[in-house]
């Protein structure tokens, strides 16, 4: 059991509900630290959510469970915990799988420049809330692919995301099987290792593949973007979804600052870039080309 204030046992009951006011004040503090909204409509889902961490934790009632992270010094380690809870963090191996047709076509395209040059630089890619791990290790198997054809071609992945168990488990790299069934046959036969345990049902990413990434904590609204040199294109799916207008509108302008003239930026699809065509072009569906090198 816990610091919890008050005694608890197994005929407890648990199922206070999420009061109006304490559902405003989750609310307030996900908004200012992550940027996330929480309207009422999801007042239940983070009901559930926040649920596993008081019984985990042994607090007699969802009040006393967020005032103690909210109000007491105590509160600061859970903190990082109850951001993990609330995030959505659903993400799959070749997640709309149309952005990587296009980026194999498009690199494929980019590549005559680059030989031209001697292969002077890397290609800088950045998955910018990466979650689990499943988007950067996708892009990096199909540059691994490119690469297989031209040699000289070299690229890295930065990763980063806000959650700290979504970034344990992305480094791991281990997965369970039913989990790379949308990578393609060729692909895993190449990328994905059979676990040392034989007992479960995993695979693990090759060490080829891991080697091309490298992981981060980010806060896409409150750290500094000063990216050296900067990106050739950023993945940024399924995340600013969660923002506010002007949490996005800024996001993105500062996504056009951290990508070279001509860089690419991914949206989800559900997603848009509304009101940034002073930096952004769109090339295809999701897929925008920056324009404008304004700083
Ligand atoms: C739904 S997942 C998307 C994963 C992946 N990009 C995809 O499309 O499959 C959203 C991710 O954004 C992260 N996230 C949410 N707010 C964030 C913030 N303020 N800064 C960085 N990452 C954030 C979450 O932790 C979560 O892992």
């Amino acid at each position: 059991m816990s610091q919890a204030s008050t005694q608890v046992d197994a005929h407890t009951p648990w199922a206070d509900p999420l009061s109006a006011k304490d559902h405003k004040r989750v609310a307030r503090y996900i908004q200012q630290t992550a940027g996330i909204q929480l309207p009422a409509s999801k007042r239940s889902l983070i009901e559930g959510r926040l649920r596993k961490r008081q019984r985990k934790l042994g607090y007699a009632s969802l009040h006393e469970y967020i005032e103690m992270v909210l109000d007491s010094g105590a509160g600061a380690a859970e903190r990082l915990h109850l951001l993990d809870a609330i995030t959505t963090n659903k993400t799959d191996f070749y997640r709309e799988p149309d952005h990587f047709r296009f980026l194999r076509e498009y690199i494929l395209g980019e590549l005559a420049p680059l030989r031209a040059a001697g292969w002077e630089r890397p290609l800088r890619i950045w998955s910018a809330g990466c979650s689990s791990g499943e988007e950067p290790y996708t892009i990096a198997m199909e540059m691994l692919e490119i690469r297989q054809d031209n040699p000289g071609f070299h690229f890295q992945v930065h990763a980063t995301d806000i959650s700290v168990s979504c970034l344990d488990t992305a480094r791991r790299a281990i997965y369970p099987h039913a989990r790379v069934e949308p990578v393609p046959l060729a692909v895993r036969r190449r990328y994905l290792l059979r676990s040392r345990d034989k007992t479960r049902d995993l695979v693990r990413m090759a060490p080829e593949v891991c080697e091309k990434v490298r992981f981060a904590t980010f806060n896409l609204l409150t750290d500094s973007y000063d990216f050296e040199p900067r990106f050739d294109m950023i993945f940024c799916r399924n995340v600013m979804i969660y923002f506010n207008h002007s949490d996005r509108a800024q996001i993105a302008q500062r996504f056009a600052h951290s990508l070279q003239p001509g860089g690419v930026l991914f949206i989800g699809h559900s997603e848009t870039l509304t009101g940034q065509t002073t930096f952004f072009q769109q090339l295809i569906p999701a897929v925008y080309q920056k324009i404008s090198d304004r700083r």
